[in-house]
């Protein structure tokens, strides 16, 4: 075949809709990996004008963005669906169940090889880790998203969607659980974490470092393989448990506790001072609060470090789990998941959770 009709196959790949999901194809070259990308919303498909500050997330469709990024098609044969159009603020648990839901079906019928979600910032590292604890896939799952907008003088998007083809599409990724990409860096949903508010450079995985990183030329890892832990079922109904977090301070009384407990909080997650700690009257609360049958965890507000058992807190009295690496919103969700799976016990929590 001529490259001129190769590349009109591709040109009317990018733009042909198929069907209401939004399907398109952007490679005719059959021998390579098939990539669907997901896309939800967020900055990479954020509009503005002329390259201002101000702009709104979710507003490119997937076929945009893919269409945005020069080469894609040599790296893997795409189909791309739009999930949702939303700024990663408004993340829940519908859009959760049906890109988990979307994702076993594609992968389990071998419709692709591997899975791209496009995604904001904001709540990213959330979605990533809800996602590895309920996927039942050993694929490659890599989310991606950018800080500038597609409208934005060096808008990062085109570049990091680039990365997020590449290493869904790398071998090397299978197996590797859920990764986030950005910035040429891959990260582990466990560990990442959005940690400045606008800088580029802006995923770290304060613990451990990236599990690997990615060019235009490459894709390597630095980390020994994950074991995967037995995924989690999800509820019938698109609606996890609710549990809140509390965020600790100076001078904090038992308010915010009893509070959540009022709103029907079936688990609680301290964003506690330093190692996952909080004035004695909030951690009376808490206790109270377990001993009625809320799941509480103690995590932390501090960014990285581990929180441990019996420290400052006598955990095993007072009925506590502690959260040891995971951060207040991930911390979250594995209460959410294991109290939807009816486990509420604090050393069963703990277990689930993680000992050192
Ligand atoms: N509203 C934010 C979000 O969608 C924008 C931040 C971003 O995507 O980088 O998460």
């Amino acid at each position: 075949m001529s490259h001129r009709i190769k590349d009109l196959i591709a040109i009317v790949g990018l733009v042909v809709a198929l069907t209401g999901s939004e399907r398109v194809l952007a490679a005719d070259d059959t021998s390579l990996p098939r990539v669907t990308v997901l896309a939800t919303g967020g900055t990479i498909a954020g509009s503005g004008s002329g390259g201002g500050i101000g702009y709104q997330a979710g507003k490119v469709s997937a076929q945009d963005l893919i269409g945005a990024v020069p080469g894609i098609d040599k790296l893997a044969q795409i189909s791309a669906e739009q999930v949702s159009s939303i700024g990663s603020q408004d993340m829940n648990d519908t859009v959760w169940f049906t890109l988990a839901r979307r994702i076993d079906d594609i992968l389990g019928k071998g419709e692709a090889d591997a899975i791209v979600i496009t995604h904001g910032t904001d709540t990213m590292e959330e979605t990533a880790f809800f996602l590895a604890n309920v996927l039942k896939t050993d694929r490659p799952v890599v989310l991606v998203g950018s800080m500038r907008p597609s409208t934005a003088i060096s808008a990062d998007g085109p570049a990091n969607l680039f990365e997020a083809v590449k290493a869904a599409a790398s071998d090397s990724a299978k197996g590797r659980g859920v990764l986030v990409v950005l910035n040429d860096t891959i990260h582990a949903a466990r560990a990442v974490q959005k940690t400045n508010t606008t800088s580029v450079q802006t995923f770290l995985s304060p613990n451990g470092g990236p599990v690997g990183f990615v060019d235009p030329a490459s894709v390597g890892f630095v980390q020994p393989m994950p074991s995967r832990a037995k995924p989690y079922a999800l509820p019938a109904e698109p609606s996890l448990p609710r549990v809140e977090i509390v965020y600790a301070h100076a001078n904090m009384d038992a308010a915010a506790v009893e509070d959540a407990v009022k709103r029907g909080a079936k688990g609680i997650v301290l964003a506690g001072v330093g190692d996952g700690n909080a004035s004695k009257a909030a951690i009376a609360a808490l206790a109270n609060a377990a001993k009625q049958g809320v799941v509480v965890i103690r995590a932390s507000r501090v960014g990285s470090g581990f929180v441990n058992r019996n420290v400052e807190v006598d955990d095993d009295t007072l009925g506590f789990a502690v959260s040891l690496d995971l951060n207040p919103q991930k911390a979250r969700i594995l209460a959410q998941l294991l109290i939807a799976n009816g486990v509420t016990d604090p050393r069963a929590v703990q277990e689930a959770v993680g000992r050192r």
